[in-house]
């Protein structure tokens, strides 16, 4: 992706590994500050996940690959470094196949180090087809609702639902693209809109509950989301609010996309209500900046992801194709 570094533009990913060292692009901090975070240690790379320095379902996959390379470079126990993995965030399946592919790595004999590579290389290779594909879904002129952040820095680089985005603007199709602000974590308006900004996509920033009115005034024709998790019926779970905003696409006949590599399909769920849930920390919704934003008293409730029924996805766009539900248990194997 593109990063702007003291005036000059620099090629980046958001994760990636030196020597034993993992490094990240810190996500908390952007986009007031480009700060990059070290982790030198497992407890590192399970804390960056963990407290969000790395999100994104493909990036945290990325990490914990990076991760179980580090610890088998440090001789550590791989089976205790696996469960330290595992327990970070329980809805990314990224996570887990990143993390059992690993394990796999390791009883062929394999050098992790290079296993982890190969790993972060073909989500580079997936996400770069995701891009190709659902390019052809975009219209000169169209304008596209994402929520969260599915870019570069959710995926190390290219994005899922962004990467459609950034081919059709790359490729001169006029563009504009709705962003959804993503409480608690304001992904959208803190990642989406500085890696659109960064590209010099047209973008505008729209508070979560802005976008049916936009769908109902004709202004969005597309939309484009990333996934956590797929299960095989096509069921799949994805930032807290994709699920209202997929009802709203059906509501006002809205084409509703799930961008998403193979690794983040589910095949042992069958739907959507096994997913596990990440509920996270009430501070995340009761204080904005510094500030308490409610009554001291009140109290949180603050789930990370929400489930939304196959019935409202108009297709999959993975790297191999735009597919419907129908189509999901072919890509098992
Ligand atoms: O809590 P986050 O920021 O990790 O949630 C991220 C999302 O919900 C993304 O949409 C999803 O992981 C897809 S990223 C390509």
């Amino acid at each position: 992706m593109k990063v702007n570094i003291n005036g000059e533009t620099k090629d980046m990913r958001s994760v990636w590994m030196e020597e034993t060292k993992i490094m990240f692009i810190d996500q908390r901090q952007l986009p007031l500050k480009l700060e990059f975070f070290l982790a030198q240690a497992l407890e590192d790379v399970a804390y960056a996940i963990k407290d969000m320095v790395v999100r994104g379902a493909p990036a945290i996959g990325a990490a914990a690959a990076y991760g179980m390379a580090q610890a088998s470079l440090l001789e550590m126990d791989l089976n205790e470094a696996a469960s330290q993995l595992k327990a970070t965030r329980p809805t990314a399946q990224d996570l887990f196949t990143a993390v059992d592919y690993m394990l796999g790595e390791i009883s062929k004999g394999a050098k992790l180090k290079n296993s982890a590579e190969e790993y972060v290389n073909s989500i580079l290779n997936k996400c770069q087809k995701i891009g190709e594909h659902g390019e052809k879904l975009i219209k000169n002129e169209n304008k596209i609702l994402t929520h969260c952040n599915a870019g570069a820095l959710a995926t190390v680089d290219f994005g899922t639902a962004l990467s459609p985005i950034r081919l059709a603007h790359q490729n001169g199709k006029k563009i504009f693209v709705f962003v959804d602000e993503t409480r608690p974590r304001l992904q959208g308006a803190r990642l989406t809109a500085w890696e659109l900004q960064n590209e010099g996509i047209p973008h505008a920033l729209i508070a979560d509950n802005a976008a049916g009115h936009f769908m109902q005034k004709g202004e969005i024709n597309l939309v484009i989301v990333g996934a956590d998790r797929i299960t095989n019926n096509g069921d799949f779970a994805n930032k807290i609010g994709t699920y209202e905003k997929a009802v709203l696409a059906h509501e006002n006949n809205i084409p509703f996309y799930v961008a998403a590599p193979i690794t983040t399909f589910d095949f042992s769920l069958e739907n959507g209500k096994d997913i596990p849930i990440e509920e996270r920390g009430q501070e995340e919704v009761l204080i904005i900046g510094q500030r308490n934003i409610a009554p001291d008293q009140t109290r949180a409730r603050n789930p990370a992801f929400d489930v939304t029924p196959k019935k409202y996805v108009t297709g999959y766009i993975t790297e191999k194709g735009i597919i419907t539900a129908e189509d999901i248990s072919s890509l098992r194997n």
